[in-house]
């Protein structure tokens, strides 16, 4: 296959789109609702200006961030994702790989298509685990447990699903995991095979970390009885970082804080929970002057490009995770589309930096905004 050029998140994304199954498509596009909220935060990013300055030396620029101690070689990682190997087969283990490479975190959901003990692996250690409260919280802890056995340092608890929000365009599509397969679908991945065909030799993605024995996950059950008590409980057991993720409320991001919660992940989860959000990225301004500059805040959520990077770090984010970007530009070009997508968005942040006068991602917090 020639790896088509990946120089915008609309190619990756259009390229994406003629390539996989309509059902997988919508799957990772859609959104909650209208899809209102999602296009009100891409606005709100497309709004941000940042004052340029000249005559400042920014010769040698660089793109590393500390994260807790780490030292990451880009700005940006891999937020956790459900079944990325829907995406094309082997997704899982490229993206563990570009984490190991950089240095950065890749997010390891709940639901992936690839073990929790796989990635660890792949990554060298540097995988996040990403966990969600589900049912009475018994499996919950026993995943905890696991990634705790596997060696993970750093758990991710995604807290903006109490239920999984009403996705018109799955629903439409017939999207399920597993899959069911109606004519619809037999249709759709007929009219794509060469997704299909790479599938079916690689193995149609499962949630992985459910195929072990006494491990149950169902997508669809309520994951709405979680509690502070629940976040204490979570705490005392996991000895790591822990990260919550999915945050947009002042009030909550200060108590998560004061709850001994190592850092906030600003989220509007893409926009596939709650429509009626506030842009996220303004509740990362709002946050940021509210917890003060020391507390760790990572943010996704609407990321197109290295300039949406930068804008993320002036707004006063300290790491930023993408999502969709990541997913689309796998099924556009395989691993060679995801290395192309990790320069291109390298090259936007490094050229952003050198033309708003700054050599480092920490300088973003004094950028004058317009
Ligand atoms: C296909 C897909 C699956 C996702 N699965 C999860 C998940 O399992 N756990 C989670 O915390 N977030 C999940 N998210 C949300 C992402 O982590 C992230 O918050 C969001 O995609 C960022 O927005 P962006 O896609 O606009 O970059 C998922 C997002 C997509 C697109």
């Amino acid at each position: 296959m020639i790896a088509p050029q990946l120089l915008s998140y609309d190619e990756a994304r259009t390229i994406a789109k003629r390539r996989l199954p309509r059902m997988v498509f919508e799957y990772i596009d859609g959104t909650a609702g209208t899809g209102y909220g999602e296009s009100l935060n891409l606005a709100a990013i497309a709004r941000i200006r940042l004052q340029q300055r000249v005559l400042v030396d920014v010769a040698q620029r660089d793109l590393s961030v500390a994260v807790f101690e780490q030292k990451c070689l880009v700005p940006f990682g891999v937020s956790p994702m459900a079944m990325c190997n829907l995406a094309a087969p082997n997704t899982d283990r490229w993206l563990a790989k570009l984490s190991a490479k950089y240095q950065v975190p890749v997010g390891v959901s709940t639901i992936a298509s690839s073990t929790l003990e796989q990635y660890i692996e792949w990554s060298e250690g540097f995988a996040w685990f990403q966990l969600y409260f589900s049912g009475d919280g018994t499996q919950t802890f026993k995943l905890l447990d696991r990634a705790k056995q596997a060696g993970y340092q750093s758990l991710v608890l995604t807290l903006d699903v109490p239920e999984v929000a009403r996705r018109p365009r799955d629903q439409r599509h017939g999207f399920t995991i597993p899959f069911r397969m109606g004519p619809k679908q037999v249709l759709d991945f007929a009219l794509h095979p060469r997704w299909s065909l790479s599938q079916v030799i690689a193995g149609i993605p499962k949630m992985a970390n459910f195929l072990a024995r006494d491990f149950h996950f169902d997508r669809g059950a309520s994951r709405a009885k979680a509690d502070w008590t629940t976040l204490r409980r979570i705490r005392e057991r996991w000895q790591g970082k822990l990260i919550v993720k999915g945050i947009t409320s002042v009030e909550d991001a200060l108590r998560l804080a004061s709850e001994g919660v190592d850092a906030i992940q600003v989220s509007g989860h893409g926009g596939r929970q709650l429509d009626a959000l506030p842009p996220p990225i303004q509740q990362l301004r709002a946050i940021r002057d509210a917890i003060g500059s020391d507390y760790p805040l990572f943010y996704d959520s609407g990321i197109r490009s290295g300039e949406d990077v930068v804008k993320a770090y002036a707004m006063g984010a300290n790491f930023v995770f993408l999502g969709r970007s990541i997913q689309y530009a796998a099924a556009a070009g395989a691993e060679s589309g995801l290395t192309q997508w990790w320069k291109t968005l390298s090259d936007d942040v490094s050229i952003t930096l050198a033309l708003l006068g700054k050599t480092k991602l920490t300088e973003m917090s004094d950028c004058r905004l317009l």
